[in-house]
């Protein structure tokens, strides 16, 4: 049995071929359980417009539930000499139900199938990324409530510049985060729109029900002018990207912080031991080589979109085999991705703060604006005021008074954390995840 789809009479050059499946082999197994899935939706919409009978359909879902299996035990492989998992799947079916296999690919291309595939992998993926965003942000709000009354200095220019708290440093993290999810909300949005039925881009002289598929496989709606569904191939990845790229911008800052502030220079927050590293020369390291890693992956994150506009920018109208490049870039972001998020969440668990910061004399500059405010709120104009404590802290005449008062909306004493958690929740609350799993359990369901 031919291993190509399109192999007709002339063989196949190795070279080439090699060349052209380039890794989708491997990589096309993240896709395949929703290849089947589009497959058991399309062969269901091809049943209802009477395109197989109801025993060819039946027969095409028992047997893609049972290569679903293998999916799921792990055993399922794309064979040496099959392109795709597209082919493959078409090849065991093929193999098991002979011409009712062969019937499976009627109105439909490979390139929407690949399409379908992306969009339900991408839909399953930001799942678990934003509850991955929310476990953090959860970790980090309990931080900042535990942490609301220890002061850390503030910086700007690196400078030593005004009081700041842990409260506010791990709650500025998690209102990141809440901005961060409004990006995975509307890419999962985009991602939520059935391009199935699109066939190589032009539609089909079939009279597919696009409807039928759309609500088979939970989408929200279709992309319904099909040469724009084709035009979704790399759009999507790419926006995906800018939202998964916004989270990680949150992480690698993130990350930067707790290792500056773990320096001996600062020592500002501890990692504990069982989350350092140490050296194989100096006898007392405790490297924070994690929040290093975290930075690293989370910034070649942020290359993301760009490295997937490079690829499909110039691109006019219609498919292109530079878009399976796309998938070597793009299936691989989520696990790293995830992966940041659970380490990240871990660690922001168990940092230790530092409460005696300002026991340290250097930090005492620290307190002029607040000496300054004292005597203008006693109505010293403010530039005078100002003059004063500068010319007290030359002189070294300046005494602080630790003891602050900020009570505005987001400030040490105000931290707002039941707001930004009314954001987050708003947010993420509002991703309907639950109607896209309904729909793939029903597809499975024998
Ligand atoms: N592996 C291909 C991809 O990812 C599948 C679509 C192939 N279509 C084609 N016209 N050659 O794009």
């Amino acid at each position: 049995m031919a291993k190509k789809l399109w192999e007709k009479n002339i063989d196949v050059n190795p070279e080439i071929e090699r060349f052209t499946v380039g890794r989708d082999r491997e990589l096309d197994l993240l896709l395949a359980r929703y290849d089947i899935l589009g497959s058991i939706a399309h062969s269901t919409m091809l049943e209802s417009i009477g395109m197989l009978t109801t025993e060819e359909m039946t027969e095409l879902h028992d047997e893609l539930r049972n290569i679903y299996s293998t999916v799921e035990e792990g055993t399922f492989i794309i064979e040496e000499g099959v392109e795709d998992v597209h082919s493959q799947v078409e090849l065991i079916l093929t193999r098991k139900l002979g011409d009712t296999g062969k019937k499976i690919h009627s109105g439909r291309s490979r390139n929407d199938q690949v399409l379908v595939d992306l969009k339900l992998f991408t839909r399953n993926e930001l799942k678990g990324v934003c509850e991955g965003v929310k476990s953090l942000f959860d970790a980090l709000i309990e931080q900042s409530d535990w942490h609301r009354d220890v002061l850390m200095p503030g910086y700007t220019h690196l400078q030593v510049a005004m009081p700041s708290s842990f409260g506010l440093w791990f709650g500025a993290y998690a209102e990141s985060l809440a901005d961060d999810m409004l990006f995975l909300q509307a890419a999962y949005k985009m991602c939520n729109r059935n391009p199935l039925g699109s066939a190589a881009g032009y539609g089909s002289s079939f009279p597919l029900n696009r409807t039928m598929t759309t609500e088979l496989l939970g989408f929200d709606s279709m992309n319904y002018n099909v040469v724009y569904a084709q035009m979704g191939r790399g759009k999507c990845e790419k926006n995906v990207a800018y939202a998964l790229a916004s989270v990680a911008g949150t992480l690698a800052k993130l990350a930067f912080d707790a290792c500056m502030f773990n320096s001996q220079n600062f020592g500002f927050v501890k990692l504990p031991a069982e989350c350092t590293t140490g050296s194989s020369i100096m006898p007392h390291k405790k490297n924070p080589d994690v929040f290093e890693l975290l930075r690293a992956k989370c910034n070649r994150l942020q290359a993301l979109p760009n490295d997937i506009l490079l690829i499909m920018n110039n691109l006019p109208v219609g498919y292109f085999r530079d878009l399976q490049i796309i998938k070597e870039l793009f299936l691989p972001a989520f696990e790293s991705i995830n992966d940041c998020l659970q380490m990240a969440t871990y660690i922001i668990r168990r940092i230790e703060v530092n409460k005696e910061i300002f026991d340290d004399s250097r930090y005492d500059a620290m307190f002029s604006v607040e000496e300054v405010n004292r005597l203008a709120a006693e109505g010293m104009p403010f530039r005078d005021a100002y003059k004063k404590v500068g010319l007290d802290i030359e002189a070294g005449t300046f005494t602080p008074n630790k003891a602050i008062r900020h009570t505005h909306e987001g400030s040490i004493g105000n931290l707002c954390n039941k707001e930004i958690t009314a954001l987050m929740e708003n947010i993420y609350n509002n991703i309907e995840f639950g109607k896209a799993e309904e729909a793939e359990r029903a597809l499975l369901k024998r």
